[in-house]
């Protein structure tokens, strides 16, 4: 029946329309990271890098693919948000640079109106307790030895004092500073929804975190194992940090990424969402050595590819594209005139979320709706 068919069709043009109408706005991939094209009224753009293993030369690359440095390494993200999901040591050898790096990047950020979100990973804390099985002789050397190593860690020293100044276990960012907000939980691992101190999200986690790592780091530190025995978490760990460190714990637990049911990790995803208000759950851990996986409409999201050339993976950024534009066109006078937000107006909430390659961008999710601000 051509009249019904004519309908599903104007249906459809409709429907693409509305998803892809941004007035004045050039195309995303077009647009520079941090503009505010004609026609938005708030633009955010996050970027999420994963493992990297002690590589600093593909972490400044993987920086500079997703347009948050520049050509010498400097911040050039202007207002975006950057998360690395924690695992920088271990297996490669120039692990202090890329804390370095971080350190530097984040005064650098800051003052540009932007942001870096560090995230310890399980090599981390591994490092910390004195577990060095994957610290290579190489990346020892490079520290200056193993008791220069051992005190720049320390709370004594200068990466201690960062870790528990501007790491944490886990990390809940708003994409705006509205409470209509959508909510994005970052960890290095999957988050368990029975982990039993999953809320209040994130503070009951970062503070078993901070309260286990301040233990681990105050001098004297546990001797490396190996060549020494293992002597597991330090002494006076609580039941619950200890809890925080197991392998249900969101630095090492996997299920989100390797239990292959979809419908029983939709489910968590679900549980996740009813729980603590999150929209998407972003981890590393376990690496995919060809993409970025997504699952459950991208409410789950693990990003390790093995970036490191330790595993010799492929080099990616995931990035979240955020935007408020009111319903109308502004006005065709050409003026400039920002667009001022308010409250209880009604906005087109548009988050784009792309996987970031060597070879172009890949769309995983495109989620348009209208909102009330
Ligand atoms: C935390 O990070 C900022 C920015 O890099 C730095 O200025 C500050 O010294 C760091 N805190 C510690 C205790 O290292
Ligand atoms: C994903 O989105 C589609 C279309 O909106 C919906 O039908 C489906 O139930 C969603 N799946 C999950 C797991 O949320
Ligand atoms: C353009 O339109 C805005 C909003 O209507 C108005 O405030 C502004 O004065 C106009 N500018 C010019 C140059 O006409």
């Amino acid at each position: 029946m051509p009249t019904r068919l004519f309908l599903v069709l104007a249906a459809a043009a409709a429907a693409l329309l509305l998803l892809f109408w941004r007035p004045g706005a050039p195309p995303a991939s077009e647009a520079p990271p941090s503009s505010s094209p004609g026609g938005e009224a708030f633009r955010q753009r996050l970027v999420a890098i994963g493992d990297l293993h002690g590589d600093i030369d593909n972490a400044k690359r993987v920086l500079r693919m997703a347009r948050l440095t520049d050509k010498t390494d400097r911040w050039a993200g202007g207002n975006d948000i950057f998360v690395q999901t924690g695992d920088c040591v271990d297996r490669g050898t120039f692990a202090r640079e890329i804390y370095e790096l971080w350190y530097r990047l984040r005064s650098e950020a800051h003052a540009a109106g932007g942001r870096v979100i560090n995230l310890l990973g399980n090599h981390e804390v591994m490092n910390a307790i004195g577990d060095w099985r994957y610290v290579t002789q190489a990346d020892i050397k490079h520290w200056g030895g193993v008791d220069n190593r051992q005190h720049e860690l320390s709370t004594d020293g200068w990466l201690g004092k960062d870790w528990l100044a501007n790491y944490s276990i886990s990390a809940l960012v708003p994409l705006s500073p509205f409470p209509s907000a959508p909510t994005l939980s970052f960890q290095h691992g999957s988050l368990r929804p029975s982990f039993p101190n999953l809320t209040p999200y994130p503070d009951a986690i970062n503070r078993l975190g901070h309260s286990l790592l301040t233990r681990a780091l105050t001098p004297p530190l546990a001797k490396p194992y190996p060549p020494n025995p293992y002597s597991g978490l330090p002494a006076g760990t609580t039941r619950e940090e200890a809890e925080l460190y197991d392998g249900g714990g969101p630095l090492w637990w996997r299920g989100l990424a390797d239990v292959e049911d979809d419908r029983i990790v939709c489910g968590w995803a679900k549980e996740l969402q009813e729980k603590i208000g999150v929209r998407r759950v972003i981890g590393g851990h376990t690496p995919d050595f060809d993409k970025i996986v997504h699952r459950c409409n991208a409410s789950v999201i693990i990003i390790d590819t093995g970036i490191s050339y330790a595993y010799g993976g492929v080099l990616s950024a995931l990035e979240i594209i955020y935007t408020l534009t009111p319903p109308f066109a502004p006005p065709a006078n050409g003026t400039d005139e920002p667009h001022v937000l308010r409250a209880g107006e009604k906005y087109i909430e548009r988050e784009e979320v792309n996987a970031i390659y060597p070879t172009g961008k890949k769309r995983i999710a495109l989620e348009v709706r209208q909102i009330v601000l």
